[in-house]
């Protein structure tokens, strides 16, 4: 059945709060542990649909899996050799990365899959995974460039060396996982920094990764040996409060336990740039990757023109910095950002309408968008009904509006904010929001 949010006007955050796991680091422990030789103990694991769907691939392909349990799964590795052919279609439901990094896994296997999405995932791009694949010798068939997409049996891989045409952390995962299977030595070279989960967590299960500048590398053919992960609440899923927070006055929330990997904190530089008030506190190490907690206080933000670099560093966060930007004194320039238009929804046009139903004008552009912001501690949004498109991301922007707007936000179609946020109903209220969900 599909859910629905009603958002209350109005309102501040406070309090502390730990968000979900971390989804890009979620799905890359279960792949990892999988395909290691040992068992792997994951903790702090995203329990949401996108991660779920993760684990289910991987039972299909042989591997023992235990949990979610208390957000904690236990992956029996069955070695780099060790997958096996699934009798099923291997269905990655609405995740991206699940089924683009599972095509540079599954490229260099002696058997054949199938991989499938749900309609939001059918319509994304998979071309720009398939095409270097199959410089490596990879079988692979897209309808069109999009899912399903059937991958066949492999005779090998060859190493390559490929430039990047856009930054995508998912298509670079995807050409290291194929580079484990590759005779000699797989070199991708990155038009602009992007997360690089994948190479932190390829060191941490023993394998020697090279980073260079804008340049990565491995040998194929080494093995992986199990580990434990510890993932970070994932500051994708914090972006939405630290915005909320920021935007309603009187606001003083704490987030807990956050990644703070330098190359997903676009966000935090660009709120900071804004004028936002967050505090770095007591940061740390968790498995590989930096933590830290983070204070955040409402404070009068002003529009910016968002650094170029920052864009990739951010590219989830956009749809909750449209929000920021509505509230923020001045203009707000968003460019260089058209793979906004391929993620789970086109999300420059999903914020453009969204924010128009609730009596915001915004002016999209090709790669980008354009926010005159209303500035003030007064409401900047109205009562209005917005579509979340399948969306997780919009579905949850949308509902923090609220905390400016002068009447009830309603949001549609907000079933997938389960797949990277279940249980943020109970989070938001928690912090001050006054949500309801509707059809549950
Ligand atoms: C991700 C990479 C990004 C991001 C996605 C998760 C990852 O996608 O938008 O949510 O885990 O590697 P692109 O690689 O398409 O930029």
């Amino acid at each position: 059945m599909s859910r629905s949010f009603r958002v209350g006007p109005g309102g501040r955050l406070s309090g502390r709060l730990r968000v979900p796991g971390d989804k890009s680091i979620s799905h890359r422990a279960v792949m990892l542990g999988a395909i290691a030789e040992g068992t792997t103990r994951i903790s702090g694991f995203l329990s949401g649909a996108d991660a779920i769907s993760t684990m289910n691939v991987f039972r299909a392909l042989g591997v023992r899996l235990e949990g979610p349990v208390d957000d904690g799964v236990t992956v029996h590795g069955v070695g780099l050799h060790g997958l096996r052919a699934a009798s099923v279609v291997l269905d990655c439901g609405n995740a991206g990365t699940a089924m683009r990094l599972l095509m540079g896994l599954l490229a260099g296997q002696r058997f054949a899959s199938t991989l499938v999405g749900d309609e939001s995932l059918t319509k994304r791009p998979m071309r720009r995974v398939a095409e270097p694949l199959q410089r490596m010798g990879a079988r692979i068939e897209t309808n069109a460039g999009c899912p399903p997409v059937r991958v066949l049996p492999s005779d090998g891989l060859h190493a390559i060396r490929y430039e990047l045409p856009m930054a995508s952390a998912q298509l670079k995962s995807a050409l290291l996982l194929a580079g484990l299977y590759a005779d000699g030595e797989t070199v991708v070279v990155e038009p602009a920094p992007t997360r690089d989960h994948t190479e932190r967590m390829l060191r941490a299960f023993g394998v020697d990764v090279r980073s260079d500048g804008p340049v990565v590398s491995l040998r194929g053919g080494q093995a992986l040996r199990a580990t434990t992960v510890d993932v970070p609440a994932d500051l994708s899923s914090a972006a939405f409060f630290l915005v909320g927070a920021s935007i309603a006055p009187g606001s003083d929330l704490l987030l807990e336990h956050v990644g703070i990997n330098p190359t997903r904190i676009g966000c935090l530089e660009i709120l900071r740039r804004m004028g936002a008030d967050i505090e770095v506190v007591a940061q740390r190490q968790a498995g590989g990757e930096p933590v830290a907690d983070l204070r955040v206080r409402s404070a009068p933000l002003h529009g910016i023109e968002i650094p170029h670099e920052l864009v990739p560093l951010a590219i989830d966060e956009f749809p909750a910095l449209f929000v920021a930007a509505c509230c923020a004194e001045g203009r707000t320039v968003v460019r260089g950002a058209e793979e906004l238009r391929v993620k789970e929804s086109d999300r420059i046009a999903a914020m453009a309408e969204g924010l128009a139903a609730l009596g915001f004008v915004t002016r999209p552009t090709a790669d980008g968008i354009v926010i005159d912001g209303r500035g003030g501690d007064d409401a900047v949004f109205r009562a209005g009904r917005g579509a979340a498109h399948h969306d997780h991301r919009i579905a949850m922007s949308l509902a923090i509006a609220a905390l400016r707007s002068s009447g009830v936000v309603e949001v549609d179609d907000t079933t997938n904010v389960a797949t990277s946020f279940p249980g943020f109903v109970a989070s938001a209220r928690g912090a001050g929001l006054d949500i309801d969900e509707i059809g549950a």
